[in-house]
């Protein structure tokens, strides 16, 4: 993929308050697995800060001699300790234990190992130019002293841009970057808990995107996780929620005729924490909206009937496109449930980016993997992009992704569609944006 004309968006703490540290202490309690195997396996050489000792050469804050990829790492791990005559990790290590620890020392070195991730870490902006395959370039910032949670914006017509902060609300962004009062009238946030860095929360404002046809219309449309209508399985309604669309317009500071676009059956809000919603918004050419709902329930995204880790297309009032993949006739519409048939496509973890790609006339999305494995994939109807059957990446604990694929169900790897670009070790890519203009030519 040499040729791909993506920018990724510089990660920051914005994409990292999604990452998947949730997961790991929710779901594992353990603390890194790769600390004790590194400080067992091979802290005596290359020392427990891996730094380098006399006998073995550092492995971060250098240049490494056979190269740094998952892939050289993995060979230099296998392959390059014969001269030692110490230890032969083949044989001695797994090949999961392997990569593992390549993804460990990766992450180590671009310090972006899971157990660092903070949501108020201070974004750092370089002075310095950056450097990509195709141009450099500088980071300049536009609007300071915006919540560590801001998580979307969107240009408007007239220079000013729409920003959603996850707990905060929906403001708008001056031409010259200052930020408006919020907006009234958007809907409610749920309770928050603070642990080890991470946030936990509920009713969360995710996506906003204006209509195609906006300067006509003033439709604004905003994705959020919703928080428990009525009869929830969980008594607590301000921890309980799940993504919603809906669309209203803004006038004399206040967010008005509110219509519903896209909602679940109450039976689909979970108690499952707002960082994994997914929760983007893109609009193709054709009059549809796609959105991306995250992994809200451990074996949501293979159960079709399930609307989470799925991508879901909709007509911009909210109905069923009779193309869809999983649409069925309008005389037997009401046997299948209407968030079955929105379904573009399934198999997603945490995907937290979505866009149109125009050059090619499809969608295109970003997730974050779990210990590597964040993906850039193009969606094509009705595929299964491998959540939790299959990933690239490795358990936080350890091990093969496959902690939920039931024991009885056999899959075919044939039938997962891959991804275009693997991201290991994973930065926890949030958005990304399809760049048309003439800046970046490339
Ligand atoms: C007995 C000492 C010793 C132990 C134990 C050891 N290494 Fe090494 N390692 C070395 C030496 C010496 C080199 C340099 C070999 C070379 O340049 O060909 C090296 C090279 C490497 C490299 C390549 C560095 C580069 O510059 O490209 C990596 C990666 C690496 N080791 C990882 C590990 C990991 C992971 C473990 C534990 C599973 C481990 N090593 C255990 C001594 C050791």
């Amino acid at each position: 993929m040499s040729t791909l004309k993506i920018v990724l968006l510089s990660v920051s703490v914005l994409a990292i308050a999604g990452s998947g540290f949730v997961y790991y202490w929710w779901e594992t309690g353990e603390l890194d697995l790769y600390v004790p195997m590194f400080r067992s396996h091979c802290a005596q050489c290359h020392g427990d800060d891996l730094r380098g000792t006399g006998a073995g050469p550092a492995l971060i804050e250098s240049e490494l001699k056979h190269g740094d990829t998952v892939t050289d790492l993995i060979d230099s791990i296998a392959n390059r300790h014969g001269a030692t005559q110490r230890d032969n990790f083949k044989d001695m290590l797994s090949e999961v234990d392997i990569k593992g620890l390549a993804i460990f020392i990766g992450e180590r070195r671009l310090g972006q190992r899971f157990t660092d991730f903070r949501f108020d870490t201070k974004i750092n902006i370089s002075e310095r130019s950056l450097k990509t395959q195709e141009h450099n370039f500088r980071i300049e910032a536009f609007a300071t002293g915006l919540d560590s949670m801001a998580f979307s914006i969107e240009p408007l017509p007239n220079g000013s841009f729409l920003l959603t902060e996850k707990e905060r609300g929906l403001s708008i962004i001056s031409a010259d970057g200052v930020q408006s009062k919020l907006i009234t009238g958007t809907p409610q946030t749920g309770s928050s808990l603070n642990l080890m860095g991470i946030k936990y929360g509920a009713g969360w404002l995710l996506d906003v995107a204006i209509h195609p046809d906006y300067e006509n219309n003033g439709w604004i449309y905003l994705h959020y996780t919703d928080l428990c209508p009525t009869e929830c399985i969980d008594a607590d309604p301000l921890k309980t929620s799940m993504n919603r669309l809906d669309r209203g317009r803004i006038r004399d500071g206040k967010w008005v005729d509110v219509e519903t676009i896209w909602q679940t059956d109450p039976v689909w809000y979970t108690s499952r924490v707002d960082t994994r919603a997914g929760g983007r918004t893109a609009f193709d050419d054709a009059g549809h909206i796609f959105i991306s709902v995250g992994m809200r329930d451990a074996y949501g995204p293979q159960d079709m009937t399930n609307p989470s880790g799925k991508i879901h297309r909709i007509n911009l009032d909210g109905s069923v496109p009779a193309d869809n993949p999983f649409a069925v006739a309008s005389q037997n519409a009401s046997d299948i449930p209407y968030t079955q048939q929105t379904i573009w496509t399934y198999g997603h973890r945490s995907p937290q980016g979505l866009e149109w790609n125009y050059n090619q006339g499809n969608a295109w999305n970003a997730e974050m993997g779990p210990g590597g494995g964040d993906e850039i994939n193009e969606l094509i109807a009705g595929r299964n992009y491998g959540w939790p059957y299959f990933s690239l990446g490795l358990e936080y604990s350890g091990g093969h992704v496959e902690r939920h694929k039931p024991k009885n169900v056999e899959f075919d790897v044939e039938s997962i569609e891959q991804t275009l670009v693997d991201i290991t070790p994973s930065p926890a890519i949030s958005s990304f944006a399809f760049y048309n203009g003439d800046q970046f030519p490339k």
